[in-house]
């Protein structure tokens, strides 16, 4: 994410209120806390993961971001992309603010703990976080689209279980992982079949009414010369003020990190091949039985 959102007047106010609540005491704790957290956390979520069933063994970690670690893993459909989110004090949710906007929450008193960012309100955060990954994935993968197959649902109450985790199918194989578009080496031919997937990536998104909030080379796999999309988490809908902004900036993201494979377009460009591509005909859905 890009830090010129994180300055976004939501996300000032929502400072200097914390500001005003937090006791650096209770700041210092939940440091503490983090500190000696993140392998408990990914430990104990493997041990939930195979004693529920969802996992019989994890084969390797594949890589740590800042959010979340992603590991290999079988399962009995398959091997599995596991990706496990650290702990939720781990991290502000400052950031999110942008993608969050416009989205209401009924109950009071969840609204003002998210608002206040209390343990429970981070929790809850957290927990919405990981189950919009879940719920977005198993949208576009009924609808169609490139992306992964989620390995547990579709029913929400199925995927709640698994919460901070998101398992989906691995991309490649357990020896060789799907490479990002980023780390991809690709000949001029590849470069441009990757690019015009890419597009039609993001527009299948924006028929749907998404917009994918962090669209790039980072956040796509090559596969068999196939593009796959990945991460899910931020996508917003129309019902965000900011939804054109957002759709903006990933046009423009997408053109900037597709320069190294020698694609020369501008963000404006992109977007317009975008918005005239979603205007066509989609991918086929996909059956899914419950
Ligand atoms: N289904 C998948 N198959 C293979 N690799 C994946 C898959 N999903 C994610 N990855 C790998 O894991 C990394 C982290 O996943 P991602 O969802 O982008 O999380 P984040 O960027 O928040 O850490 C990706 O960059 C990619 O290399
Ligand atoms: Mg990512």
């Amino acid at each position: 994410m890009s830090a010129r959102w994180s300055e976004d007047q939501w996300g000032e106010s929502e400072q200097r209120l914390r500001r005003k609540h937090t006791k650096p005491a209770g700041r210092r704790r939940i440091t503490d806390l983090t500190a000696e957290q993140p392998e408990d956390i990914a430990d104990d979520m493997i041990r939930r993961l195979t004693d529920g069933g969802f996992i019989t063994e994890v084969l390797a970690e594949l890589k740590s971001g800042k959010e979340a670690t992603a590991y290999i893993a079988n399962t009995y459909k398959g091997t599995a992309l596991l990706k496990i989110y650290r702990d939720f004090a781990a991290r502000s949710f400052k950031n999110d603010a942008i993608y969050r906007e416009g989205q209401v929450v009924l109950d009071e008193r969840a609204a003002r703990a998210m608002h206040n960012r209390s343990r429970k309100g981070l929790e809850m955060l957290q927990f919405d976080w990981v189950m919009a990954e879940w719920a977005h994935l198993w949208h576009l993968w009924q609808a169609g689209l490139s992306v992964p197959e989620p390995l547990v649902g579709p029913h929400p109450f199925d995927y709640a279980a698994t919460i901070p985790a998101v398992l989906m199918r691995l991309i490649g194989t357990e020896d060789e992982p799907a490479p990002r578009l980023s780390e991809a080496k690709l000949t001029p031919e590849q470069a441009q079949n990757a690019w015009n997937q890419s597009v039609q990536g993001m527009a299948d998104m924006l028929r749907l009414g998404y917009a994918h909030g962090d669209y790039s080379t980072y956040n796509l796999l090559w596969w068999e010369n196939t593009v796959i999309i990945i991460d899910f988490p931020q996508l917003t809908t129309r019902q965000n003020p900011n939804f054109r902004d957002l759709l903006r900036r990933d046009a423009e993201s997408l053109s900037i990190s597709f320069r190294k494979h020698g694609i020369q377009e501008t963000g404006e460009s992109t977007l317009r091949e975008v918005q005239r591509r979603a205007l066509g005909p989609g991918p086929a859905p996909r059956l899914v039985l419950p």
